[in-house]
């Protein structure tokens, strides 16, 4: 079996280990096809944590370098014998279109970023800026507190209390504050069985147990999470039910009474990402109003205004919970950067946030005409105002084997089992991020590329 040379202590261990797999690949030492250790024996031969490996794994599973899936075994992606991968001849030169980067447009940065001299000038003028510099409260100052409240309000379509707000580093931090604060390691959240990657990879960092819960094409079916409720304890439901992540699904208000209802039935916390609910205009109701006493709502700026704020608002279902939650908050990261939260309130209470808002969405708009005309007649599932396609293969395409030729044609895409969690195999399916894309002539070349590739017969039988 392969084992790499030891990882170098100047990088994280999990990118070393993926580098040393794309190092292995290029000098033959790992061979087309290959199996690879399994994650824990090849922890223990490197004396690291499981966690390393998993990610190491994950990581070059995303650079296409492997493919499989966990339970069936790990393989070098193959190749034809002796033929270079055109793909990373083209991601040499910089030209491989990503569509595997869940990225929002280009156009968000821009706008944001002509925003950012503007309010850095005005803040400099106002001479607050040192006080920016200083410790402040774990769940942050009252007023960018406000500020948050107002930006959730607008969502709800309701009043919120600022004392239910805390200030967190964006969503991926909320979710670690919501998962510290509700659960133990060893306990079972449950999510949709396709779910965003982050939340597995912290889910596993916690030593949470996740159970993935079937899904159709509105979203978590409640009935399955009925199930799973009567069978096991259930710690918390995390789910995504306006524009989900991979699938796009938003979730209609019937179905979010039902899943309340289930949730309420068995005290299951619920922690709501509405990290896309600000893009989709038709988005209903949020889940969490439905069920307010149990539920974290988690409104993130990063898809919609700006990823580099690093800034969320979680609303708690109370003030008393909002408190224990800053604990959280003071454990992980202290309190969110007051400058880009001080940035934050500033825009959302002169309109340049939701001025950006309408960018991204005309820009992303845009992007889905344009895919779904290039795709057409293809099965897949996509939302005006969504960043994703997902597009369910025709008969014989496995997701792996489009991975492998759509990255030879120098486009990266993801395959569905970065989403999957349990045993279930996952569908034959696949996720296009149509954001990160510089131009919209290099999206719709990708575009292209897919669909070639879907009219021809599959290669290898991956
Ligand atoms: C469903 C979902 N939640 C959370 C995040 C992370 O958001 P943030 O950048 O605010 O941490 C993402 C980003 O890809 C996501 O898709």
């Amino acid at each position: 079996m392969w084992t790499p040379k030891s990882l170098p202590r100047d990088l994280p261990r999990y990118l070393a280990l993926a580098d040393r797999i794309a190092e292995d690949i290029a000098s033959g030492r790992l061979q087309p096809g290959m199996r690879l250790p399994p994650q824990r024996d090849l922890a223990a031969r490197l004396g690291v944590d499981f966690t390393t490996i998993s990610r190491g794994y994950a990581e070059a599973r995303r650079r296409g370098l492997i493919v499989g899936h966990v339970g069936r075994g790990t393989f070098v992606r193959p190749t034809r014998e002796g033929e270079p991968l055109a793909a990373d001849r083209i991601a040499d030169r910089g030209e491989l279109v990503d569509m595997s980067l869940n990225l929002p447009p280009g156009i968000a940065v821009e706008e944001a970023g002509r925003a950012l001299a503007e309010t850095l000038g005005a803040l400099r003028a106002a001479g607050g800026l040192s006080a920016l510099l200083d410790y402040q409260p774990n769940a942050g100052r009252l007023t960018d507190r406000a500020a948050g409240a107002e930006w959730v309000a607008r969502r709800l379509g309701a009043p919120v209390a600022p004392e239910r707000i805390v200030i967190c580093g964006g969503a991926q931090h909320a979710l670690t504050v919501c998962l510290l604060s509700l659960a133990n390691p060893g306990d079972i959240v449950a999510t949709e069985a396709l779910t965003y990657p982050g939340f597995r990879a912290l889910a596993e960092q916690l030593h949470l147990r996740v159970e993935g819960v079937e899904i159709d094409e509105h979203g978590i079916r409640p009935r399955a999470l009925r199930e799973l409720c009567r069978r096991r304890t259930v710690r918390a439901l995390y789910c995504t039910p306006t524009l989900h992540n991979p699938t796009t699904a938003v979730m209609p208000i019937e179905r979010r009474r039902k899943l309340a209802r289930v949730a309420e039935e068995f005290g299951v916390a619920i922690i709501e990402d509405d990290v896309y609910g600000t893009l989709a205009t038709d988005a209903p109701p949020p889940l969490s109003s439905l069920a307010p006493a149990q539920s974290y709502f988690v409104a993130s700026l990063s898809k919609a205004v700006a990823s580099g704020l690093r800034i969320a608002y979680l609303l708690a279902p109370d003030a008393r919970t909002a408190d224990r939650l800053a604990a959280a908050v003071r454990a992980t990261t202290w309190m969110a950067t007051p400058l880009t939260a001080e940035i934050a309130s500033r825009w959302i209470l002169d309109g340049t946030a939701e001025r950006v808002r309408e960018a991204v969405r005309a820009e992303v708009r845009s992007r889905q005409r344009l895919a779904r005309s290039i795709l057409a007649g293809q099965r897949m599932r996509a939302h005006p105002e969504g960043f994703h396609i997902w597009l369910e293969l025709p008969p014989g395409w496995s997701s792996a084997e489009l991975v492998m030729q759509a990255r030879r044609a120098g486009v990266a895409i993801t395959p569905s089992d970065a989403f999957a969690v349990g045993s279930e195999p996952p569908p034959a399916a696949v996720r296009l991020s149509l954001g990160a894309a510089r131009t919209t002539d290099a999206l719709e070349r990708a575009l292209r590329t897919v669909a070639r590739l879907l009219e021809m017969a599959p290669r290898s039988g991956l």
